[in-house]
This record gives structure tokens, C-alpha cells and sequence, in this order.
């Protein structure tokens, strides 16, 4: 089947992923390229029904300033430049860009020009609406044939369109939430436009996944380091429906996971057609452990124990074929490369392991935007636990107690966030809170407890909303819900006598406390 099929140019903004995310919420399958690692003859032959200009730091008159070859507006193909591609776009045709005299940040108030094909086919569009600017050159003078379909009060080109050509360019950015009307402009881009249908779903992609899987695959044996994250676990998931118990999934339990979370997984698996080894490691992981306290060394050893545990399960199989690994397009997309396998290193090891004797890694999911590998899940059938699981960090838990970890602080812990997570998701919050857990911290404090005075640990709570975890806001969790959580901990979970919520963004904090 033919996928219909954007191409993105990227030049180095800051919500290049967003705009991708965009266009595959509208159904329509697309990648991002840097803009100059595709060549007019390679763009004809990838025949995208529409092209989009990303934004990007640069002016277009600066050194080294990226530029496109012109003929990319002669293809007869619908473009979309957006910020610096929309300056790009005029400055190519003929048009001036200049320095604004009052920069724009944020939200600006839009006028909008409804009598042209872009912003005529989006319903109930208004002429005046909010957009989001971040911008300190503007498009000083139209290109011949365009003529400016929106304005602000300090930017006479907002948008420009050649409806006879189908070029469209916005200074906004669409791709934002906060820009009103934005996702339905690149929607009539999409479907007003390049006549794109949408016919990009998980269920037409699960077909053409496990089809090609066993094209490449053939009677090979595979092998999966399943961590019970969404990723590795849709790609069981997948692989499994693909190419059954010719797959192995070896599960590293580190003992470091959330209270009956390795069970959890092990039973998700229990009915799918696969080889699923779990390796009860806790006693390993401790003993290497012990003493230390240092986050990083922390992180560092648990990584090198899941290597060496990872191996000596793999030595056990013998000869695999293949190695699968559950990249995803944004680990893609950041690595810069658009195409070079990335090494997706668990636990954040650099490296993968090297006494596996494998021929070729693989890699089903390097395409699919988190949402879209849930999606995956979902239509595979896989356990909603794992579909909706929220990030944990490799080192799970180790990385939630501070400083030394012993078995009583894991298992204090263990106890309190299930309290916390059974507590949030009764008041319906778990899927609106992106993550949430509890951190046994190093501080003991007085308490009093009936007639007895107490010395025991304060227990923080942690919750934040994000789009990408790289900023993060804490989750205004209502103070009842915060309320019986607390309630609960202290009397249930020996050894804590105080709750405390985190109420710092990140940054300035990160979201871990180690
Ligand atoms: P921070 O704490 O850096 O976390 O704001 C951002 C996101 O990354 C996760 N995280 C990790 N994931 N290994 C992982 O696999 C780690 O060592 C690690 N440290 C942080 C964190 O849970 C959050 O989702």
C-alpha cells in the first residue's frame, strides 16, 4: 500500500517534533530531514504530496544561513514554510526580510484574510485569533504573486499565500497549542491543499509492520531486552504477532521496580506466543550497590549489572540473529541524523552488550511518536498496565531512595507509592498527570504518633505535566487528593511520619531527585 507522505524539512527550530506530531495527529504519515541532507532528485523521488519548512535559529541573511535549493518551488508540490521557513520562502521568491523594529514573543493578536484556499477551508475561522511569535526578522516584502493573508500590529506579513502555486508560508507557529486555529491550519494545509486523505493509522501500520518483519526476519531468531517500558514492550508485542516464539524477550528484574510491577509484566506476557525469560537479579543488584550513594555511581553500576546479567542470559540462547531494540522517532530525530541507527542504551550505558552474538539490530518502531506506539499497543491488544505506563527511569526505584539504598527503604517505598498511585488514579488523574511518584528522602524528622514521639522519614511526592520532560510543571493535584494520600502513607507505611509535596518546575529542578 501507498502511504501518503510529508516531508519536513528541518532547519533547526525549536518545535521541529511538535510540527511532526501535528501532521500524523491529522493521520498523515510524514518525516523530518535536515534540509540539507535531501537532494531535489531525492525529494522527486520520495514524491511527498506536501512539503513543510520548519523554523530554525538562523536569519536568513546570516553566515551559513540555511538556505534550499529554488527549484523545491517549481516541483509543483505544496509548501508550508513556518517561521524561518516562512522568511526563507519570500527571501528565495524574490522578497525581503528585514530586522522588526519591536521583536515578537508569544501570544499576538492575529488578523486573518479568509479569501484564500489555506484559511478558507478551515471551519469557523475567525478573523481575529491568537498566535504564538517568536520571531526578531519579519517578511519586509512580499515575493511577486503572494500577498499577505494575516497581520499583526507589528508584522505586516503574519502569513503569506500563491494560492495558483500552493504556497503558503506563516510567521506563527501553528504547531503550538497556545496558536488558536493553528493544528486546524496545518490540517487544511494537509487535506485543502495537498489533497491528503489521511489514511495513516496503527491499524493500516501494525499490517505493513509485521509483513515486513517477516520479510527481514525470515525463520531468524530474535532477541528483546523487554524492560516492561511502553516502548520495549509494544515491540514484544509487535514482534511477537510478527515472527512468535522465534523471539526471546529476556526481562532484567533489577528489583528496583514499583511494588508488584514485575509480576505485572511477567503476567501481561503470560498468553503471547513468545519465549519470555524473567531474571529474578535483586540480590546482585544490591550486593554492587551497597555503600554507594552517589546518584550517578548509582545509575553507573546498575547500568553495567544489566549488561553483564543481560549477557549471561543471552550466552544461555545461544546464536540469535537479530537484535530488537524499541527506538522511537523522537530518539531518532534528536541524534540529528534522520537515518544512522542510534544506539538506544538502557539504563543509560553507552553501549550495548558485547559478547551477544547478533548479525543486525532492528528496530520496528523507530517511526512512531509516543503516542503512536501506544496507539500500537492498543491495537495489538496488549495489557492496558503497560500500554499506559507512565516513564520510569531505568534504575527504577534506586534512583527514588537518596543516598544508600537498603531493602527496608525500597520496600518503604515501594509501599508508599503504591499508595500514592492507587490514590490518583481513584480520582481519575492518572492520565492527566504525565508522571508521578514518591521519593524516600534521607531527612528524618520529630513526629508524634498516638502518645509516643517519632523520628522516622519524610516521604516527598512528586507529580508534573509535560509535553516532553525536558521542561515540566508540578501537577496541581487537589488538596484533597494530596490530603488522603498523606493520611494514608503515615498510617499504613512504617517508618514515615511526614508527607511533602515538590512544588518546583523544572527547571530550575529536574524531576528526579537524583
Ligand atoms: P529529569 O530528572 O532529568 O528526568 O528531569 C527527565 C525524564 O527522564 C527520566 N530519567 C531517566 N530515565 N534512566 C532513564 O531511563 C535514568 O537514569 C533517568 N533519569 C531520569 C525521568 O524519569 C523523566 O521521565
Amino acid at each position: 500500500m501507498q502511504q501518503e507522505f510529508v516531508l519536513i524539512l528541518d532547519f533547526g527550530g525549536q518545535y521541529n517534533q511538535l510540527i511532526a506530531r501535528r501532521v500524523r495527529e491529522c493521520n498523515v504519515y510524514c518525516e523530518v530531514k535536515p534540509y540539507n541532507k535531501v537532494t531535489i532528485e531525492e525529494i522527486e523521488k520520495l514524491s511527498p504530496k506536501g512539503i513543510i519548512f520548519t523554523g530554525g535559529p538562523q536569519s536568513v541573511y546570516g553566515e551559513d544561513a540555511p538556505s534550499v535549493d529554488k527549484k523545491i518551488f517549481e516541483m509543483g508540490i505544496p509548501v508550508l514554510g513556518i517561521c524561518y521557513g516562512s522568511q526563507l520562502m519570500a527571501y528565495s521568491l524574490g522578497g525581503e526580510v528585514a530586522t522588526c523594529k519591536v521583536s515578537e514573543y508569544g501570544k499576538t493578536e492575529t488578523n486573518y484574510d479568509l479569501s484564500n484556499k489555506l484559511l478558507n477551508g478551515v471551519e469557523n475561522m475567525p478573523e481575529k485569533a491568537i498566535t504564538w511569535m517568536s520571531h526578531t526578522d519579519y517578511i519586509s516584502k512580499l515575493p511577486n504573486g503572494f500577498k499577505a493573508i494575516a497581520t499583526t500590529e507589528n508584522c505586516p506579513v503574519a502569513a503569506m499565500a500563491n494560492d495558483e502555486k500552493k504556497l503558503y508560508a506563516v510567521q506563527f507557529h501553528p504547531e503550538v497549542n497556545h496558536t488558536e486555529y493553528g493544528v486546524n491550519i496545518i490540517e487544511s494545509f494537509l487535506k485543502n491543499i495537498c489533497g491528503c486523505k489521511g489514511d495513516w493509522t496503527m491499524q493500516n501500520y501494525a499490517q505493513i509492520a509485521i509483513k515486513e518483519i517477516r520479510e527481514k526476519v525470515g525463520d531468524g531468531k530474535v532477541l528483546l531486552a523487554l524492560s516492561g517500558g511502553v516502548d520495549s514492550s509494544v515491540l514484544a508485542a509487535l514482534l511477537s504477532k510478527a515472527v512468535g516464539n522465534q523471539l526471546t524477550c529476556i526481562f532484567v528484574d533489577h528489583g528496583f521496580m514499583r511494588k508488584n510491577e514485575g509480576d505485572e509484566v511477567e503476567e501481561a506476557f503470560k498468553d503471547w506466543d513468545i519465549n519470555f525469560v524473567r531474571v529474578d537479579a535483586k540480590d546482585r543488584f544490591m550486593d554492587k550497590l551497597r555503600g554507594v550513594s552517589d546518584p550517578e555511581t548509582k545509575r553507573k553500576t546498575i547500568g553495567e549489572e544489566f549488561i553483564r546479567v543481560f549477557e549471561e542470559e543471552a550466552k544461555k540462547i545461544g546464536k540469535v540473529d537479530f537484535l530488537a531494540q524499541g527506538t522511537i522517532y523522537p530518539d531518532v530525530i534528536e541524534s540529528g541524523s534522520g537515518d544512522a541507527a542510534v544506539i538506544k542504551s538502557h539504563h543509560n550505558v553507552g553501549g550495548l552488550p558485547d559478547y551477544v552474538d547478533f548479525k543486525e539490530i532492528i528496530e520496528p518502531l523507530r517511526m512512531l511518536f509516543k503516542d503512536e506506539t501506544r496507539k500500537l499497543g492498543q491495537e495489538l491488544g496488549l495489557s492496558p498496565t503497560l500500554v499506559w505506563r507512565q516513564p520510569f527511569p531505568g534504575p527504577g526505584l534506586a534512583i527514588r531512595i537518596i543516598g544508600e539504598i537498603t531493602d527496608e527503604k525500597l520496600e518503604i517505598l515501594q509501599d508508599a507509592d503504591w499508595i500514592f498511585r492507587e490514590e490518583i488514579a481513584k480520582a481519575g488523574l492518572d492520565r492527566d498527570i504525565h508522571q508521578y511518584f514518591a521519593v524516600l528522602t534521607s531527612m528524618r524528622s520529630v513526629g508524634v504518633m498516638g502518645d509516643f514521639r517519632t523520628y522516622d522519614y519524610t516521604l516527598a511526592l512528586r507529580g508534573v505535566t509535560t509535553t516532553d520532560f525536558m521542561t515540566a510543571d508540578f501537577a496541581r493535584i487537589p488538596y484533597e487528593v494530596l490530603e488522603t494520600c498523606s493520611a494514608r502513607i503515615v498510617n499504613e507505611v512504617k517508618n514515615i511520619n511526614r508527607v511533602v509535596y515538590d512544588i518546583t518546575t523544572k527547571p530550575p529542578a529536574t524531576i528526579e531527585w537524583e
